[in-house]
């Protein structure tokens, strides 16, 4: 079989969320879908105004079918309740919908990898389509492939981070970059990590603020 290219011919051609997330559960627009358990669509509220993109789904969102249900999930809401940012009426999705691992260990654990940018590129168009349909006015960038994914390849998270920038494509909005919370729960100094995850999340509460 040849290569996949990307997500496109998956798209339909119209609808909102809900008929996005079920022509999704089909997508074989790059070879992730092969090991993982399932699509993760992004969730939450269709119209919100804000929108948090993360990397791709953990073991737990696999298994579960929705976004940021695991342990970095918990560390970004506890970090966005501290930043007054109100996940729940957010919508939450990830640059690449499905889990990409490989398996380790006697009890083969599977261990996150990240995505390629031929992942990445190939599950863009999901992303285009959520930010097409959902409108959000800020989206925050939660690590290195959703700040790629969002703000081109030559984007660097740490030279950016917190900072209110535009977003060039394809609907006009504020993004504001910051570090993936995975990389907190890694982080040597964990306490600091998550302040300046909390600074970033207090900066895009701001720029919802000035929208
Ligand atoms: N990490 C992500 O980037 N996304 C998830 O949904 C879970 C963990
Ligand atoms: Fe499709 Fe994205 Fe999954 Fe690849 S990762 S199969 S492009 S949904």
């Amino acid at each position: 079989m040849a290569e996949p290219e990307d997500a496109r011919r998956y798209l339909p051609s119209r609808g909102g969320i809900p008929a996005h997330r079920r022509a999704a559960a089909d997508c074989r627009g790059c070879l992730l879908y092969e090991d993982a358990t399932q699509t993760v669509f992004g969730a939450g509220d269709a119209s919100a105004r804000l929108m948090l993109v993360g990397e791709e789904p953990g073991d737990q969102e696999d298994r579960e079918g929705e976004p940021f249900v695991g342990p970095a999930g918990r560390l970004l809401r506890r970090a966005a309740d501290e930043a007054d940012l109100d996940m729940d009426r957010a919508y939450v999705t990830n640059a690449v919908k499905h889990f990409k691992f490989r398996r380790t260990g006697p009890g083969k654990r599977r261990i996150h990898k990240a995505p390629s940018l031929g992942e990445m590129t190939a599950c863009r168009p999901w992303l285009e389509a959520e930010l097409r349909i959902v409108e959000p006015e800020v989206v925050v960038a939660l690590g290195a492939t959703a700040a790629k994914s969002l703000l081109g390849h030559g984007f660097r998270v740490t030279r950016h981070r917190g900072d209110a920038l535009t977003l060039p494509e394809p609907v006009p909005a504020t993004v504001v970059a910051t570090l993936h919370p995975s990389a907190v729960l890694r982080a040597d100094d964990r306490e600091e990590a998550f302040s300046g995850l909390v600074a970033d999340l207090k900066a895009a509460a701001r720029a919802l603020q000035q929208a």
